[in-house]
């Protein structure tokens, strides 16, 4: 089965958020004091292997895992394990790495091939500015072990106004030294970035000109559901570019997202969704066409949730 929406888009992938807690504290991420989920709210190992497969039935074919943290809940490793059995395209997750180390030796054995890291600085001091957290180093060392076990790596990177827009350059030569792609996203208008948007939003014009002056730039194809748009640079460094406010790719999506909870949401910037939780399979092949048919073709000015409940 192939699911399309009122736009005739062909929706085939999920983002399934396993939590909304995360072990760090990123600033355009995370309210102040977060209020976390308890345990009880979330969907089940159960629940998600059997949504999963459901969905897969219904036509979906690559799931990315995200949070919060997706690392962070105990069982995620048997979740990835039960994906794995599901007749995916792609599975993947984004990570921010810290937890990550742990898991390397048995994720090696699953189908789950693709990690992207969400990495705002290559210094301990920024990455300490970014996130509040000091362990630079640990995620390092498990971005470049990632990579030397053979998983297909990515890098995300937020840029920042007089936080990280600096950094381009070493980025840069990261991307081409270790051969991972760097994907540099522009700040978007959700949750409490929404309070220091105008002073920290660097364009994507703004970065492919700072981009120009570092080397020539040789455009590589990429598929039209593609968020990013890429370059080859002269060191050989892949270098992307997410513009989802200067230049939105929402005409080209693809994608459904799964709460934490269980509410399927047509769109990134829309808080509307409906509960899949202790639904049949009927049930639930009519909410997707509900929800599909709320999916937008232009991009929603900004969305009031955080990240971190959203799923990034
Ligand atoms: N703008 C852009 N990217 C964001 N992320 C979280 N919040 C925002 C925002 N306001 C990114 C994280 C991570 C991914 C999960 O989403 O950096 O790479
Ligand atoms: Fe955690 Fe990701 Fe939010 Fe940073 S962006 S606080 S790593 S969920």
């Amino acid at each position: 089965m192939r699911l399309f929406d009122s736009h005739n888009r062909h929706i085939h992938k999920l983002r399934l958020s396993l939590l909304d807690a995360c072990n760090l504290r990123c600033i355009y991420c995370m309210p102040q004091n977060p209020q976390f989920l308890n345990q009880n709210e979330l969907l089940s190992r159960q629940d998600i292997k059997s949504l999963s497969s459901i969905l897969v039935n219904l036509g979906i074919d690559e799931i990315r895992l995200t949070g919060g943290e997706p690392t962070m809940r105990s069982d995620f490793m048997d979740i990835v394990k039960d994906l794995s059995l599901l007749e995916l395209k792609k599975l993947a997750f984004t990570t921010n790495g810290l937890f990550l180390k742990q898991h390397l030796p048995k994720l090696k054995k699953t189908e789950c091939r693709n990690i992207n890291f969400s990495l705002d600085s290559l210094n301990e001091k920024g990455f300490f500015n970014m996130t509040g957290s000091r362990d630079f180093q640990k995620v390092l060392q498990a971005i470049l072990m990632t990579k030397e076990l053979g998983f297909n790596v990515k890098i995300n990177t937020v840029l920042m106004k007089n936080m990280n827009h600096h950094e381009i350059k070493d980025f840069v030569e990261f991307s081409g030294k270790y051969g991972i792609e760097v994907r540099f996203l522009e700040l978007m208008r959700i949750g409490p970035a929404r309070n220091r948007f105008e002073e920290l939003f660097i364009s994507a014009d703004k970065i492919i000109d700072t981009l120009k002056n570092i080397s020539t730039l040789m455009p590589i194809q990429l598929p039209v559901d593609s968020t990013s748009f890429n370059f080859k640079l002269n060191n050989k460094a892949n270098i992307g570019i997410i513009a989802s406010e200067s230049k939105p790719f929402c005409g080209g999506c693809s994608r459904l997202r799964l709460s934490a909870t269980g509410k399927i949401r047509p769109c990134l910037m829309m808080n509307q969704g409906f509960s899949l939780k202790n639904k049949s399979t009927d049930e639930i092949k009519k909410i997707l066409l509900k929800t599909m048919a709320l999916k937008p073709v232009d991009r929603i000015y900004e969305v009031l949730q955080p990240m971190n409940q959203i799923g990034g």
